[in-house]
């Protein structure tokens, strides 16, 4: 292993080892951090990264790697590239694509919930939405999504399905503009961006939260919008995801108390969507419901918070994805 290594720890983000595809030309340089001493370069630019070099970083409990801030375009223009090629080869099935799909994204959704100030977020969020969009459009997508989905609750993890049910939901009700429905993808994939800060155990509790606690955790969709805001995304809708994801129709709902109108057709299928993938995924306070006793609950206990004309698309899209379009 070369042992060149550098000063400034702090401009390198850390990238999951699983990203990296075996037997490719590596991007750019990938470095490693050995107890917290300065990083060191394992492996550079235009070499191969072997299957062997994947074993070897694995069996010594190595999880991600880094890469330097300098290398931020060459890397985000290869997860592009990737991801692109996982949603659009058709020469593959699509369950297949899909999975790859799947794995790429979660990877990449937890390096982006560890690090939401990394400076390749946007676009890893943008080539992620872009290529939900695009495999989304496929008859039978989403079940096949469903059925590959984990059940355990992480944030990164659940904002992800949130992602594809909300794409998906784009697409069924009707909506054509592919770069809105990106917005969609990217909204959601980062709606509950606002909790990194919060302290796991309150994202984590078991049994009812005081008021002080619940008061704390809805403070996540100003949080959010206020990083993206100092990350100068530019993307009004998604940001309007992040900020409204729990306004109500009725009014009930936080941060602003806002009623019908003045929530947007993109929060209200966010909010579908984040509902729905809440209720049946497990979480530490409650185990995952069935899908039909969650769209029980978007359709009559909670009817006047929803936009019951995409409850009603969305219902059909998960019963019978043969009529989606
Ligand atoms: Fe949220
Ligand atoms: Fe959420």
């Amino acid at each position: 292993m070369p042992m060149q290594t550098v000063q400034a720890a702090s401009t390198f983000f850390a990238v999951s080892l699983e990203i990296l595809e075996a037997g490719k030309i590596l991007p750019c340089d990938i470095w490693l951090r050995h107890d917290g001493t300065d990083p060191i370069l394992y492996r550079a630019k235009d070499l191969a990264f072997e299957p062997e070099h994947v074993r070897r970083l694995a069996e010594s409990g190595v999880e991600s790697v880094l890469i330097s801030f300098e290398d931020a375009r060459a890397w985000t223009d290869y997860l592009g590239q990737r991801l692109r090629h996982e949603a659009r080869d058709e020469s593959k099935p699509l369950s297949g694509r899909i999975e790859m799909l799947l794995r790429t994204s979660r990877a990449t959704m937890n390096d982006i919930y560890r690090d939401p100030k990394a400076p390749v977020v946007k676009e890893q969020v943008s080539h992620l939405a872009d290529s939900i969009t695009k495999i989304m459009q496929q008859p039978d997508a989403l079940v096949t999504s469903i059925r590959m989905m984990e059940h355990d609750y992480y944030t990164y993890t659940h904002s992800l399905h949130v992602a594809f049910y909300g794409v998906s939901l784009a697409h069924a009700a009707g909506l054509h503009d592919t770069s809105y429905i990106s917005s969609i993808g990217r909204g959601c994939l980062m709606h509950d961006i606002g909790k990194v800060g919060l302290s796991h155990a309150l994202l984590n509790k078991r049994g009812r939260l005081t008021k002080e606690e619940f008061d704390q955790i809805k403070t996540h969709p100003m949080r959010g919008a206020r990083m993206l805001d100092e990350a100068h995304w530019g993307d009004p809708i998604a940001r309007d995801i992040v900020l409204c994801h729990h306004e109500d129709l009725n009014g009930q709902g936080y941060p602003h108390g806002r009623h019908d109108d003045l929530i947007s057709v993109a929060c209200r299928i966010a909010s579908i969507s984040d509902a729905f993938d809440a209720m049946t995924t497990d979480r530490s306070y409650a185990r995952a419901m069935s899908a039909n006793d969650a769209l029980t609950i978007l359709r009559t206990r909670r009817v006047d918070a929803y936009d019951q004309s995409l409850i009603k698309v969305f219902i059909t899209m998960l019963l019978d994805p043969s009529e989606k379009r």
